[in-house]
């Protein structure tokens, strides 16, 4: 029988899961059986966190001990810190980013046990650091000094006071929030399943996730938010879109960042709810021109892509491009901010690899020669 071969792992189910569901043709993404779009707009990441992590929302008494315990960690060792002023101020947060997770396990006092409750207590320490190390990145690449976590903020509205050293609006630190819930967990995507692979060998936590930054960096993955800034500002204008996307899709393998999915057929229920973000952000701010082109790609890209018979709507990286840019975020900044929602996931996701572990090894189909004569080098 021929082997069957599934390029990409698409359609391989590596396990079960209680975590989070996606109905790509419904375009349905569940968190512990709550639908997104009511988790964005009801609930603050720290109880979305919890939820990914306990299975349930937590009460009042369950979330104000969580915040406590979150803000208790906000600290990142000095030492760490210090490794940003040694790196040069053009590297790109992403690299500064997998630095900063892989030091932090020689300053763990514990990092190699995956047992429940050290796995717990790093997680926790993790998503309480992601936000401050990677403030303090572009602080000091910018030549200013980090500024310290306030234990009294939210992670979100943390962030932001870490960035500018002001005490952000509860409307941006709402709309930084909302972002972060829709980033915070998608499956099996390829970052979670690097972690999942990688933990699978038992080794620690900050191996799978320093693993997990370098698979998110990736274009076609999570550094699509950046990419598609880059693209929005070489482009220019409205009026330049359209040609834009004419030539990049009559080039062979042309792609345009922030659309298609290897899951959702039907527009991605994050993208719908970051779209209504970025028109507000736009009508609120009066700058409306990357929400302008980003209507006008999205126009554009549909109608060409129905001429092709093909389902490619917009996905999460898309409008969160245009949100980002009006929230003041450099374009180098998206995907660390992607990270920063997304290590709650990955955690959620190592907590049950590590729970019940089967090494991953799929495998190849080897189509190389076979039964070739050696030849010593001399005769080679
Ligand atoms: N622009 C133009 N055409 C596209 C795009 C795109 N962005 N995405 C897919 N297509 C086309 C492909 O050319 C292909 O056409 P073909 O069958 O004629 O060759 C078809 O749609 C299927 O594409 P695949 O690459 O086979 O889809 P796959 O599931 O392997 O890839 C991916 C999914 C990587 C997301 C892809 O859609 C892509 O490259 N998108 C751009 C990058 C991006 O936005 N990534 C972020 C994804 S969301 C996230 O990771 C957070």
């Amino acid at each position: 029988m021929e082997p069957t071969i599934n390029r990409g792992l698409d359609g391989i189910n590596i396990d079960t899961s209680q975590i989070c569901s996606i109905d790509g043709m419904k375009g349905e993404l569940i968190y512990r059986g709550y639908d997104i779009s009511e988790l964005a707009d009801k609930v603050s990441l720290e109880e979305v966190i919890y939820l990914l992590w306990e299975g349930e929302l937590p009460d009042r008494q369950q979330l104000d001990a969580f915040r406590q315990e979150l803000s208790e960690l906000f600290t990142v060792p000095t030492e760490v810190i210090d490794i940003f002023r040694t790196l040069p101020k053009d590297a790109h947060p992403m690299h500064a980013m997998r630095t900063a997770v892989s030091a932090l396990a020689s300053f763990d006092e514990n990092p190699d046990d995956v047992g429940a409750a050290n796995i717990r207590r790093i997680g926790a320490k993790l998503v309480a650091q992601f936000p401050t190390f990677t403030a303090a990145f572009e602080r000091i690449r910018n030549g200013q000094e980090p500024i310290d976590p306030d234990p009294g903020l939210s992670i979100a509205g943390n962030f932001l006071f870490m960035l500018s050293g002001e005490r952000p609006s509860e409307a941006a630190t709402k709309v930084m929030d909302v972002a972060l819930v829709l980033h915070a967990e998608h499956g099996t995507n390829a970052s979670t399943f690097v972690a999942r692979a990688t933990a699978s060998t038992l080794t620690d936590v900050y191996s799978a996730i320093t693993a997990a930054v370098s698979s998110l960096k990736g274009p076609l993955h999570g550094g699509a938010n950046t990419a598609v800034m880059q693209t929005l500002e070489q482009i220019g204008s409205v009026e330049g879109i359209e040609p834009y996307v004419l030539d990049t899709l009559s080039q062979p393998g042309g792609r345009i960042m922030g659309f298609g999915h290897r899951v959702y057929r039907v527009l991605d229920p994050r993208a719908i709810i970051l779209k209504e973000v970025s028109r507000h952000l736009a009508q609120e701010s009066g700058d409306s021109k990357w929400f302008e082109m980003s209507l006008e790609m999205e126009r554009v890209m549909d109608r060409e892509m129905a001429r092709d018979g093909k389902q490619i709507k917009p996905n999460v990286d898309f409008f969160s491009a245009s949100v980002y840019r009006m929230l003041g975020f450099p374009s180098d900044m998206y995907t660390p901010i992607f990270a920063v929602a997304r290590i709650s996931g990955w955690m959620a996701h190592l907590y049950e690899q590590y729970g019940d572990n089967r090494i991953m090894r799929p495998r190849l189909i080897y189509e190389g020669p076979m039964g070739r004569a050696f030849k010593p080098l001399g005769e080679r």
